[in-house]
């Protein structure tokens, strides 16, 4: 079986990590040596059920048998479906699925699209440590300037805001008096820092590669409100979030929030299936087919992939799962925070969970972080971290179908990482 033999060969275009993963099962990953790793960011944060669901792959197996591909001007069974599913478990106001997509990149950006047909404005607000996808519209929305560095700006449109980051407020203010100044202070910016038409807002509902950062509810309470004053679509990036990550199916069930929009992918696919959609109110649908559709959106595999997913996900106990096995972790990492100074803050809803790591004057430690998450293999778990190395949280989302005692083991090996890096 081995692949020893081809690693890292000249003609990639970078180089990647020296270990050749050969095999995943559930939240494990194998190497070609045979070590094991529990993968505690589900792959690239997409694999909700885990490496090799079995009853996904005997369900694409069925589907490809019968039709692979064919393009999107069609009807399938398993595109008809997967819509009807979306809708049926998305917020009761986003009754319109748009599946000619098949990256979260291309999602969100037909999102804004739609945002921009509908109502003639142009600009969109998203968040400082946002981050959104890598095609040239959506690296120009992300925050952090080093994913824009080296590129010519192109496009005008984009203006990024403060995020809800209570720990480290850009305002300096303390989240139960704050009266979410963040919101309040959009008002400026549209004032002053836009032209005064802004087509969207798009946000992670908590930042995905941002740190993990989780907004206090009321700030989506004041957020819809402001979108509301100023007819402002206000978009969900479910993209991390979505499918059971939360403990909910979408963050906008735990928040409580209706979004005009919401982008789904990663997760959808279940065991990595390439798959994504916009869902939108109805108001949004003028956008024409053939303004915003791949040739690989609509994909009849990854839809019949979906729908399992999703079936899988809607069976009792799943969620609460998550719920259940995420504040086992939370509580561990509770614990571990009193016993290691390096931890400032563990925060997270579900099995979406971030650590941030700090030096002793409280200064995020970016090296220590990427310490821990390279030393973490030799302990048998994969760990990533936020903004790609640059950043100072790690971050814990197995896939969702953990179990307590798979929890126990992910505890006990994070434990004694921090405890010989201490
Ligand atoms: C929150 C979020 N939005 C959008 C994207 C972009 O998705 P894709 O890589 O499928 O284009 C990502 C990918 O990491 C993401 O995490």
């Amino acid at each position: 079986m081995g692949t020893k033999e081809i690693t890292n060969p000249d003609s990639l275009y970078y180089k990647v990590d020296d270990v050749v993963m050969e095999r995943g099962e559930g939240i494990y990953l194998y190497d070609s040596e045979g070590n094991e790793y529990i993968d505690c960011a589900s792959a690239t944060f997409n694999l909700n059920l885990g490496y090799t669901n079995k009853e996904v792959i005997d369900t694409v197996k069925e589907q490809a048998d019968q039709l692979i591909h064919v393009t999107s001007s069609y009807q399938t069974n398993a595109v008809n479906k997967l819509a009807e599913k979306l809708v049926e478990i998305s917020p009761d106001n986003l009754t319109k699925v748009h599946p000619k997509v098949s990256s979260g990149s291309a999602a969100n950006e037909g999102a804004i699209k739609m945002a921009q047909n509908y109502s003639g404005k142009t600009d969109v607000i998203s968040l400082f440590r946002s981050h959104l996808g890598q095609t040239y519209m959506m690296s120009a929305l992300s925050g952090n300037s080093f994913r824009r560095e080296p590129f010519p700006p192109q496009f005008s449109f984009g203006l990024q805001v403060p995020d809800p980051y209570c720990n480290r407020c850009f305002y300096n203010q303390k989240p139960d008096s704050c009266g979410m100044l963040c919101v309040e202070r959009i008002n400026d910016f549209i004032e002053y820092a836009s032209n005064g038409k802004i087509a969207a807002m798009i946000i992670e509902p908590i930042s995905g590669n941002g740190g993990n950062i989780v907004p206090p509810k009321e700030y989506f309470k004041q957020l819809r409100k402001l979108c509301d004053e100023h007819d402002i679509a206000l978009i969900f990036d479910e993209i991390q979030t979505g499918f059971g990550r939360t403990g909910k199916m979408f963050a906008a069930d735990y928040f409580d929030v209706k979004p005009n929009m919401m982008t789904v992918a990663k997760g959808l696919g279940g065991t990595g299936f390439q798959v994504a959609a916009t869902l939108t109110e109805e108001k949004y649908t003028g956008l024409a087919g053939h303004n915003h559709s791949f040739t690989y959106g609509s994909n009849v595999m990854a839809s019949a992939a979906a729908c399992k997913t999703i079936e899988i996900m809607q069976r009792p106990g799943f969620l609460e799962n998550v719920t259940i096995v995420g504040k086992y972790i939370m509580d561990s990492l509770e614990h571990m925070k009193k016993e290691f100074t390096f931890i400032a803050d563990v925060r997270g809803v579900g099995l979406m969970i971030g650590v941030e790591i700090v030096k002793e004057n409280n200064e995020p430690d970016v090296e220590l972080t990427n310490y821990i998450a390279k030393r973490a293999m030799d302990y048998g778990l994969i760990l990533r971290t936020s903004r790609y190395g640059f950043g100072n949280v790690f971050k814990i989302r197995p896939p969702l179908t953990i179990t307590l005692s798979e929890a126990e083991v992910l505890c006990f090996k994070l434990r004694k990482l921090l405890e010989d890096i201490k």
